[in-house]
C-alpha cells in the first residue's frame, strides 16, 4: 500500500497540537494522530495501552505543557512523545501503537501496516 498523505508539515507546530485522523484497527475503527516532538514527526495509535480510550484531553491536544510528554487525559499516564513509551502512570510499561510517519516536501505522510489500515470512508475526521 503506498502513503498516505496525511497533513502539511506547518500544521504541526513543535510541541503543539497534533493532526488526528480515522483508520481501522483489526478490533475496528479508531483514530489516529501525528504530532511533532524535539522537531521529529510522531504518529501513534490514538489508544491508550491502560483503556482502550482516547488519550486527548481536548480534541487534538495531546502533549503536556513540556511538549514531550502525552498525557491520557482519563488516568494520567504518561508516554514519551518521541518513542511512545510509557514513562509513568497506569500504561504499566505498555507503549502506544507507533505509526510510520514521514516527512517530505512540506507534507506529512503515514505507510499503513497490516495491523493499522486507512479507514474505507476516507482518513478525514
Ligand atoms: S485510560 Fe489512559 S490512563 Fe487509564
Amino acid at each position: 500500500m503506498n502513503k498516505i498523505e496525511i497533513c502539511p508539515s506547518d500544521a504541526l507546530v513543535e510541541g503543539g497540537a497534533g493532526h488526528r485522523f480515522r483508520v481501522m484497527l483489526s478490533d475496528g475503527e479508531s483514530s489516529a494522530f501525528v504530532l511533532r516532538v524535539n522537531n521529529t514527526v510522531k504518529g501513534y495509535v490514538n489508544r491508550c495501552s491502560h483503556v482502550p480510550v482516547e488519550l486527548d484531553w481536548n480534541y487534538g491536544q495531546f502533549l503536556d505543557d513540556s511538549g514531550l510528554y502525552i498525557v491520557c487525559a482519563t488516568h494520567g499516564a504518561s508516554y514519551d512523545g518521541e518513542s511512545g513509551a510509557c514513562m509513568g502512570g497506569p500504561c504499566d510499561g505498555k507503549p502506544l501503537k507507533a505509526l510510520n510517519v514521514s516527512e517530505t516536501d512540506g507534507k506529512i505522510f503515514w505507510q499503513p501496516e497490516d495491523a493499522v489500515l486507512p479507514h474505507p470512508e476516507g482518513i478525514e475526521e
